[in-house]
């Protein structure tokens, strides 16, 4: 196997990912930033080279990120990272969009990383003229960039800088880029809905993140939304 001469990587299979996946997940993840001999940066991330059940598929890589990046690459932490539905079907192979399958890591096979997005912190110093700066939180540009990891390396065009995070949480803009934006379109590409005239939208799921991004524009813009959400007791009974 040839490496990228700037990475050092092993992988494991996947009997940490039902606890790496846990709720704490995004947390977890913020935490870790190790820096290892030379400089290097000890990254972890959840790849997988074949379709199929992420439990069976994903595996933690380890890597290294070489120290002498060039000021045009960007060296990102990663502070939280959601699963969305999606995401899941992206490595069952079912979903539309699939992010290729690539060497970049170091993996025995080619592979991608799991996760669509996630909120990232710059460590590294970038070039003035990108107008981002060390320390600045960014999101991904785009939806595929493999947000389930510990760091990254990224160009200043594959991300969005956050410019006034005060007051937000990793979790908050971690979790901006994929739910709100879809409940924005839905409420405002197929219909209008007329505050003024006491105009009301109902919907199922409403406990989703989806959902609740709704109740949320609903509120904000005057307008009157009925929730529906399935029965927890019903649900738990089906499970026992
Ligand atoms: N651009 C897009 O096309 C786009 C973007 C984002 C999301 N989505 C889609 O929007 C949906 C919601 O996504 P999300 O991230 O907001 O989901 P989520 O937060 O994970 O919530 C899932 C919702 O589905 C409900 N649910 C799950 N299984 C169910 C069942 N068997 N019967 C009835 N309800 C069930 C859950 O109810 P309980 O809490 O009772 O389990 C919960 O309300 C997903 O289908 C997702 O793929 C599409």
């Amino acid at each position: 196997m040839s490496l990228p001469r700037t990475i050092r990587a092993g992988t494991r299979p996947t009997g940490l990912i039902p606890r790496a996946l846990g709720p704490r997940y995004g947390q977890m993840m913020g935490k870790r930033h190790k820096s290892g001999p030379y400089g290097y940066t000890q990254a972890k991330a959840l790849v997988y080279s074949k379709y199929g059940n992420p439990a069976d598929v994903l595996s933690l890589h380890t890597h290294s990120i070489t120290p002498s990046l060039p000021p045009s690459t960007l060296l990102l932490r990663t502070l939280a990272t959601p699963i969305n539905p999606a995401d899941i079907n992206q490595i069952q192979g079912v979903y539309p969009a699939r992010p290729p399958f690539t060497s970049l890591l170091g993996t025995p096979a080619p592979s991608a990383v799991g996760g669509n997005e996630g909120c990232f912190e710059i460590l590294s110093s970038p070039a003035p003229s990108t107008n981002l700066s060390k320390g600045d939180w960014v999101i991904m540009r785009s939806t595929g960039f493999g947000t389930w990891r510990t760091h990254a390396t990224a160009s200043p065009d594959d991300v969005i800088k956050i410019s006034n995070k005060e007051g937000l949480t990793p979790i908050q803009v971690g979790t901006v880029s994929v739910n709100p934006c879809t409940a924005y379109r839905m409420l405002r590409d197929f219909e209008t809905l007329d505050p003024g005239a006491g105009d009301w939208f109902i919907q199922n799921g409403a406990n989703s993140g989806v959902g609740r991004a709704a109740i949320q524009f609903g509120r904000l813009w005057g307008v009157k939304s009925l929730n529906v959400i399935r029965d927890g007791r019903t649900r738990l009974r089906r499970r026992r």
